[in-house]
């Protein structure tokens, strides 16, 4: 029994798990899953050639034995819509394809039903070569976790991985066998709508999670029934997309490349991801998906990368339109040629590859090359030996039946959520105010908790934060709701209801936000203000002078700022899964304490983006605040962002003192320790994020004032103090130089530690001498 250590905390609404009960559900969600039941009676593969353990030798073996189109058919992904849906003339061409092994992949069959049914089909080919099922499993499978964002925003690496493994213990339990996540794209505009799915706008932070969430779903290693195989997508650079607006070009420096947004990718190797997807963009004038830079001489070539590459949706024919290939042939030419191995629904692998062969404009060797490196997953994961090992109808019920994976969920929704403002302590509501109002247009919305990207989840299994409050609060509060406004639209008609529910409140709870599906993929905003009326109806409620508490659903950034200048108390909650309502319970009403802070930058303005933390002195900075004559500033607005990366508050009061670095200087190659005190000062237990940024001083290439460089998470009890160490040296110093070496100079550097980028609490210079 997989949770055998874990004892389910009780369902009661005052349950909190500390830390260390989280890493216990961890420890044992992430404990060796038992043998797999009795293998079934699956139709064996007819490749025998080799045992097991030698995954080499049966790759060989099995390639020496396909023809050109059965190896083409293995790098020939298509959706399964068609397939499992009504018969249809597309259905019958693509089921004769999958029984003569021209398909080596499907994507969206999801389920032990319908995969058992089509791995039938797979496996009536010559030589019975099963079929990988992929999915897009971001953010949970039927349990609902916060979106990705939110998830980063618990900067909490164990959680993260919690959340992945939960996901891919579903997924695998039904059916699925690889997920196209994490989606590890640094992403630096809020207009883009696909920051939702990632770590948000920082390198180091995004490369920590990276790792989290591909051992999160593949394990250690994969072949077990609760590790499918992790994606590390889109390669590379997607999330510059100009100006934020989805599928757009990309014009990165190389430094940029390489300092910012290749990292998170290099750390998904090295943590061992199994496959990775390119992306839709060009990146400096060449589209991602025929580009050998990115695929043959980084990630194959210098990283020595053994998975392989998937094509993301169409992005091999979409280098036509771009206009740059002439035809479909011509693109799936240049794709395959760059490092390309799975076409993913652009239908041209299939339809011309063989052809191109026998013309000798494509080598042979590269499609056995490609073949090859699917086919080592098939067996990695046990295929081969079971093709029907992933589709268990008792498992899959018993698994997305195991409530567990709710304690999970609820654990990660809460932890993900930040306190962005809380004027004379509005929170934690109090068992003294007995009359609540919930007002806005998301109060009682389950859809929207689950945000984007959830393709198996039932949605009405969510927990609405009304109802999240109402369990809360049982007999000793009187809850009532009006709903306002809704999210978009101009109407005021609710405004006079929810403001007559106001005038007979204590407390005023109002929740507000971005529709789920406003963000995500193709999802991009000019305006990123909370749409409709909503911050007009936080008006009128804020003129009744009661307490007002907003709290924000979104899956990125947004601007709101009456709310942020007003409101007495704000939680950003993003989007946060199946358990939102009860996580949001647990916070309001200050069970748990809350601790996140934002992984990315809220900006004050649209004009301001992009705006990470990682900005630059410049040699005209605004050194005293409406000093702006000739100064790198807006005339119509400040700079700063409106809250800043690594932002977050706390229910109660952090004070860091006692710096200490073990040495001044440093020689080539050594490391110095930086040491400080961190002591809880307030009255409740609570969470710390400790932030470690460098900055270093006089460069060959201009540095930022700050670079996030080290954190820890800690735990402390009113009165405790604890003391947090990071170690310093080349990792956190160095930088790409102009010719691209990566290099710590001689020189000054500023060690900075703090609660968040603009609340640096400690700090000091280091030298390193030549
Ligand atoms: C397109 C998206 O960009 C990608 O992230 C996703 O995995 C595929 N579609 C498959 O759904």
């Amino acid at each position: 029994m997989i949770f055998r250590s874990w004892k389910l905390a009780p369902t009661s609404v005052k349950s909190t798990l500390s830390a260390a009960q989280t890493l216990l559900l961890l420890g044992a969600l992430l404990a060796p899953a038992a043998p797999a039941a009795a293998q079934r009676k699956a139709a064996k593969s007819a490749v025998k050639a080799a045992p097991a353990a030698n995954v080499e030798q049966r790759v060989a073996a099995l390639l020496a034995q396909m023809t050109l189109e059965e190896k083409i058919g293995q790098l020939t992904q298509y959706s399964g819509r068609e397939v499992t849906g009504p018969v249809n003339p597309r259905q019958t061409d693509l089921l004769n394809q999958i029984r003569s092994g021209q398909v080596g992949s499907m994507l969206n069959v999801k389920g032990v039903a319908d995969t058992r049914a089509i791995q039938a089909e797979a496996l009536k080919a010559r030589l019975k070569i099963p079929l990988l099922f992929g999915l897009d499993v971001i953010h949970g499978y039927q349990t609902v976790f916060p979106v990705p964002l939110g998830e980063a925003a618990s900067w909490d690496l164990d959680a993260i991985r919690l959340s992945a493994h939960v996901a891919a213990r579903e997924a695998a339990a039904s059916g699925v066998h690889w997920t196209f996540a994490p989606m590890v794209d640094v992403g630096r505009d809020p207009r883009w709508g696909r920051v939702m799915e990632g770590a948000g706008e920082d390198t180091y932070l995004g490369s920590q999670i990276a790792r989290a969430r591909v051992l999160g779903f593949q394990g250690e290693r994969l072949g077990g029934t609760d590790a499918i195989m992790a994606c590390a997508k889109h390669f590379a650079a997607y999330g510059a997309a100009i100006a934020g607006r989805d599928y757009n070009a990309v014009d990165l420096s190389p430094q940029q490349l390489w300092e910012v947004y290749l990292p998170p990718f290099k750390a998904s190797v090295d943590a061992g991801v199994a496959t990775f997807m390119n992306s839709f963009n060009t990146l400096n004038g060449q589209p991602a998906t025929g580009s050998s830079y990115l695929q043959r001489d980084i990630l194959k070539g210098q990283w020595k990368y053994p998975g392989f590459v998937v094509s993301d949706w169409g992005s091999i024919r979409e280098m036509v339109p771009w206009g740059y290939a002439p035809t479909p042939a011509d693109a799936a030419q240049k794709a395959l040629v760059a490092g390309n191995d799975m076409d993913m629904e652009n239908d041209v692998y299939r339809t011309t590859l063989a052809q191109l062969v026998k013309d000798g404009k494509v080598d042979v060797a590269l499609v056995d090359d490609a073949a090859g490196r699917i086919l080592r997953k098939k067996f990695e994961l046990g295929l081969f030996d079971d093709p029907y090992k992933f589709s268990d109808l008792k498992r899959e019920k018993q698994v997305l039946a195991d409530p567990q994976h709710r304690t999970a969920a609820r654990e990660v929704a809460r932890k993900s959520m930040v306190l962005l403002k809380n004027e004379r302590n509005t929170l934690p509501l109090s068992a003294q105010q007995r009359r609540i109002v919930v007002i806005g247009p998301l109060a009682k919305s389950k859809r929207d908790l689950a945000g984007s990207w959830t393709v198996y989840a039932d949605t009405t299994q969510i927990v609405s934060m009304y109802d999240g409050l109402q369990q809360r609060a049982g007999k000793s509060a009187e809850l009532r709701y009006a709903k306002g406004c809704d999210i978009t639209g101009s109407s005021r008609a609710g405004f006079a209801q929810a403001v007559e529910a106001a005038k007979n409140a204590d407390v005023v709870v109002l929740a507000v936000g971005e529709s789920w599906d406003m963000s995500g993929e193709a999802k991009s905003r000019v305006d990123i203000h909370l749409p409709g009326m909503q911050e007009e109806l936080f008006q009128a409620l804020k003129a009744t002078g009661k307490p007002v508490v907003a709290v924000v659903f979104g899956g990125r950034p947004l601007i709101f700022n009456q709310i942020a200048e007003q409101a007495d108390a704000i939680l950003y909650a993003w989007f946060p899964g199946s358990e939102g309502g009860h996580a949001l319970a647990d916070v309001l009403y200050g069970d748990y304490n809350p601790a996140g802070k934002l992984p990315s930058t809220f900006p004050r303005s649209v004009g301001q983006l992009p705006l990470p933390y990682t900005q630059y002195n410049t040699g005209r900075p605004v050194t005293k605040p409406g000093d702006i004559r000739y100064k790198s500033a807006y005339i119509d607005e400040l700079n700063t962002p409106r809250y800043a990366f690594g932002h977050g508050l706390s229910y109660t009061t952090f004070r860091y003192d006692n710096l200490q670095l073990s040495q001044p200087k440093l020689g080539t190659g050594q490391t110095a320790q930086l040491q400080c005190t961190v002591t809880n000062t307030g009255q409740r237990a609570g969470e710390e994020v400790v932030q470690l940024y460098v900055r270093d001083l006089v460069a060959s290439v201009v540095r930022p004032l700050r670079e996030l460089k080290g954190f820890q998470k800690i735990n402390l009890k009113p009165g405790e103090s604890r003391t947090v160490t990071f170690t310093i040296g080349p990792d956190q110093l160095a930088f790409y130089n102009a010719q691209l070496q990566w290099a710590a100079e001689p020189g000054e550097f500023e060690l900075m530690i703090g609660s968040a980028s603009d609340d640096i609490r400690q700090q000091t210079k280091l030298e390193l001498l030549p």
